[in-house]
């Protein structure tokens, strides 16, 4: 315990994961407490708000004893998901969250009351299965018992913030994924909630990322934060137009700061506000991402550590002798907005063993990844260089095949929690350590060469992504309709 500390966290889809960071903008420790995700029917995601808390103060007490003082607290989160409060406060039912597909209907009905066209101009997006409002008419419609209770509503940092500190409040990057901000001008859209009958009471108030929204019981100041993926950005140095933020996560992201807001016009890439006041940021985002290496490794090789697993990926030639993969495990969002789409492997034959199995699934990422770099280059973005976080980032083979599948250079962060570390960095400036989030970015930011293209497998995934990109609409015309209304997506 040698210095003071800015403290991040974030609340993570598997973990709350926290790092400790001096003002010079050394790592000092990180902590991590995990806790469960229920499917309690196919397609659906909850988790209990408890869990959350429970971790949280996990991870703040281990973080707490690495330094001699706490400058101030900053949280992300993963974004979108519901979390109601009553009028004492309570929690209301578990958190649905942002890769929960039960709402198809709810987003229907949202374009058809505001009109896409419409939705798009002011919220930046589509209504999307795993955005906020349409959870909230899923209750209305589904569990009336519980609507009728809710006196506010939460994001999953958010509530962990209100817990620590008492205060109801919520940032722009984070509030741009529940469909209820009009995006351009950072605040709640009067206009959506009207149309969708839902009471602006319910809603705390908008801050920027870098603002303060309380104390902690501590007195230690407490940043409003950002959403997981605007706060990754700034974990690896992302602040303005340039570099890619691209997340190996759980959920997979492309993520590219815009000069001007500038909605994707059929809303297939989101268009969120950015943790630096005033600016925005496009993102594809997959659904299934490190989650469908996660699920193939516990579901065929059960107790085999990743390392293992991806050594005999390597094994397998580029192009896992023709084998492909869709990763759509639990749907998939960009670039298909589709609820019911599944997983496959594709061109399966005797030849293939384990490895080749296993390359196909990162090779399938890869070419879901690159999905959402065409259309961000669509809106205009020219990014060659990226940088890389989140669990998968950690594999140096399956950061070459993204960057041989993107044709980019891929850099990486020496923290390997950039959220977490993007969270301190606001923390940092809320606080007045650092004035401003390009000088938090001069100061704590800190990478190292990830991966680059190797130039034997560009033309085998040239051809790979052109099979990829067409395997998904001959699926989708096989898809029996029973598969749809038996899991409750369709
Ligand atoms: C972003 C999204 C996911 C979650 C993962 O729109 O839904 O990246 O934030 O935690």
């Amino acid at each position: 315990m040698t210095a003071a500390g800015l403290l991040g966290l974030d609340v993570g889809t598997t973990a709350v994961k926290g790092v400790a960071l001096s003002p010079a903008g050394d790592p000092l420790a990180v902590a991590e407490a995990s806790y469960p995700l229920r499917t309690p029917r196919p397609g659906w995601a909850e988790q209990d708000p408890e869990d959350w808390w429970r971790a949280t103060q996990q991870v703040l007490g281990r973080l707490t004893q690495s330094v001699t003082e706490v400058l101030a607290i900053g949280f992300s989160g993963q974004m979108h998901g519901l979390v109601c409060l009553d009028e004492q406060d309570r929690v209301i039912r578990p958190a649905i969250l942002w890769n929960d597909q039960r709402t198809a209907a709810e987003c229907e009905a949202i374009e058809k009351a505001i009109g896409l066209q419409r939705l798009i101009q002011l919220t930046g997006n589509r209504a999307l299965p795993g955005f906020t409002a349409p959870k909230l008419l899923w209750l209305r419609s589904q569990e009336p018992a519980s609507f009728a209770r809710i006196r506010h509503v939460m994001l999953p940092k958010d509530y962990i913030r209100f817990r620590l500190t008492g205060e109801r409040a919520m940032d722009v990057t984070d509030a741009s994924g529940t469909l209820l901000l009009e995006v351009a001008a950072r605040r709640w859209s009067t206009e959506v909630l009207e149309g969708l009958e839902l009471p602006p009471s319910w809603l705390p108030r908008l801050l920027e990322s870098t603002e303060p929204a309380g104390r902690a019981p501590n007195g230690s100041p407490v940043a409003a934060g950002a959403g997981d993926q605007a706060a990754a950005a700034i974990g690896v140095g992302i602040d303005r137009p340039g570099p890619l933020s691209v997340v190996l996560g759980t959920s997979g992201v492309v993520f590219a700061v815009l000069r001007n807001y500038a909605p994707e016009p059929e809303g297939r890439a989101h268009t969120f506000c950015h943790a630096v006041p005033g600016t925005w940021h496009a993102m594809g985002v997959m659904l299934s991402a490190a989650g469908s290496l996660r699920w193939f490794r516990d579901t065929l090789a059960p107790g085999l550590d990743y390392e293992a697993l991806l050594a005999e990926a390597a094994a397998s030639p580029a192009g896992a002798g023709g084998l492909l993969f869709l990763p759509y495990l639990a749907g998939e969002r960009t670039p298909h907005v589709d609820p019911a789409a599944r997983g496959t492997f594709h061109g399966l034959s005797l030849q293939h063993d384990r490895g080749a199995l296993t390359r196909s699934v990162l090779e399938g990422v890869a070419f879901g990844l690159r999905d959402c770099l065409e259309l961000l280059r669509g809106l205009g973005v020219g990014s060659a260089v990226g940088r890389a976080s989140g669990g998968g980032a950690r594999s140096k083979f399956w950061l070459r095949v993204v960057a041989s599948v993107l044709g980019i250079s891929l850099e990486v962060s020496t923290v390997e929690e950039s959220s977490a570390l993007g969270a301190a960095m606001l923390g940092g400036v809320a606080a007045r350590v650092f004035a401003d989030v390009p000088q938090a970015v001069s100061v704590c930011v800190r990478l190292k060469p990830g991966a680059e293209p190797d130039r034997d497998w560009l033309p085998v995934y040239e051809d790979g992504y052109a099979r990829f990109r067409s395997l998904y609409p001959a699926l989708r015309a096989l898809r029996p309709p029973l598969v749809a209304s038996a899991d409750g997506s369709g």
